[in-house]
């Protein structure tokens, strides 16, 4: 063998070994759980649409899990930790106090997923598949989830206050609390169409029905203050729909509400000044528009700073560290 050939074949094993020796870089992906455990997407949609059909509103409150999972350190299942000597649970943040809904149906949906593939699928995916499937659910737009997170061992109930933005919030905190996320203010609008679903408590929304501001639709103030009295303390949990037209599906009502001055909350209603005020009005206009961009957030939402490869555990149940 002439000392050329030598050479290079050396050098082609070297790149080779050190190519294999290589940790290969772990990230998301569509088949993570193809090979792992092929009916994992399937048995969770199963357990995800049973809780739906059960209860409309889940469809909502899961939606809202995993936002709220993904804002406070990555979508990482942090939000399902109980307390413990170690653990400060994110459930008692401000956000989620009494608040925060379907952490049971997580907890069967891994229970089913884990008679069939023990140790395999984390929270973490879970929550992100179990978003995926209540927008199907209520006719909303599907996308394709990457998969491959794994679950924390540590949650913050400090982080839970401080990154999810609350209804008091300006426009300007609005587009830095999603900034902060990698996400861009017409992702944060399209997001914020999630309130196409679900209900919020009086509490809530109070200032905005008993104030005299300008931006709130008279007749529509009187209808929420039956149920909502003005005195602090009184009907505080009683519930009114974030879209008053159609709670209970997936549709772009939520925005043309807006355009009437019928936003729910304060954080909605400020959606319609400023430079947000270009993306509601598109998403009035066009809801394919809206459910495309939807989709697109949703899916940068859930690959907010998951832990993969070797980062993190696979958790036994959803609520404790192994
Ligand atoms: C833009 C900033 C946001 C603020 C200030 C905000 C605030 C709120 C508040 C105060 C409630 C009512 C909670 C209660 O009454 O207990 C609520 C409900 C809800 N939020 Fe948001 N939210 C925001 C963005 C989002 C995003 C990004 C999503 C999802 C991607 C989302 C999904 C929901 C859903 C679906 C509900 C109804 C939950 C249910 O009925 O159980 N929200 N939000």
């Amino acid at each position: 063998m002439g000392q050329f050939n030598f050479v290079l074949i050396t050098s082609l094993l070297l790149a080779f070994s050190t190519n294999i020796m290589k940790p290969c870089e772990a990230q998301l992906s569509s088949t993570f759980y193809d090979s792992r455990c092929p009916r994992a997407t399937s048995i969770i949609r199963t357990s995800i649409r049973q809780a739906i059909s059960r209860e409309r509103r889940m469809a909502a409150s899961l939606i809202r899990l995993h936002f709220h999972d993904c804002f406070v350190q990555g979508c990482d299942a942090s939000i399902l930790l109980d307390e413990t000597s170690s653990i400060q649970s994110e459930k008692t943040a401000f956000p989620n106090r009494n608040s925060a809904r379907g952490f049971e149906v997580i907890e069967a949906a891994k229970l089913a997923v884990e008679r069939v593939c023990p140790g395999v699928v984390s929270c973490a995916d879970i929550l992100t598949l179990a978003a995926r499937e209540a927008s199907v659910a209520v006719s909303g737009p599907s996308w394709t989830v990457r998969l491959g997170r794994r679950d924390s061992t540590t949650a913050s109930r400090s982080l839970a206050n401080s990154d999810l933005p609350g209804p008091g919030s300006t426009l300007a905190q609005l587009i830095s609390s999603f900034a902060n996320k990698g996400l861009s203010e017409r992702d944060m609008v399209a997001l914020s169409g999630s309130h196409t679903l679900g209900q919020a408590q009086c509490f809530l929304f109070r200032t905005r029905i008993y104030g005299n501001g300008s931006d709130v639709d008279a007749g529509f103030a009187s209808t929420r203050r039956r149920r909502c009295p003005q005195t602090i303390g009184t009907g505080d949990s009683n519930l009114a729909p974030l879209d008053l037209v159609t709670p209970n599906s997936f549709d772009n009502n939520y925005f043309k509400n807006l355009n009437q001055r019928k936003g729910l909350l304060q954080s909605d209603q400020i959606l319609t000044t400023g430079t947000s005020a270009t993306f509601v009005a598109e998403f009035s206009r066009n809801p394919r528009a809206f459910a495309t961009a939807f989709a697109n957030a949703m899916i940068k939402m859930g690959e907010i700073q998951p832990l993969v490869g070797t980062n993190g555990i696979i958790r036994r149940v959803c609520n404790a560290i192994n």
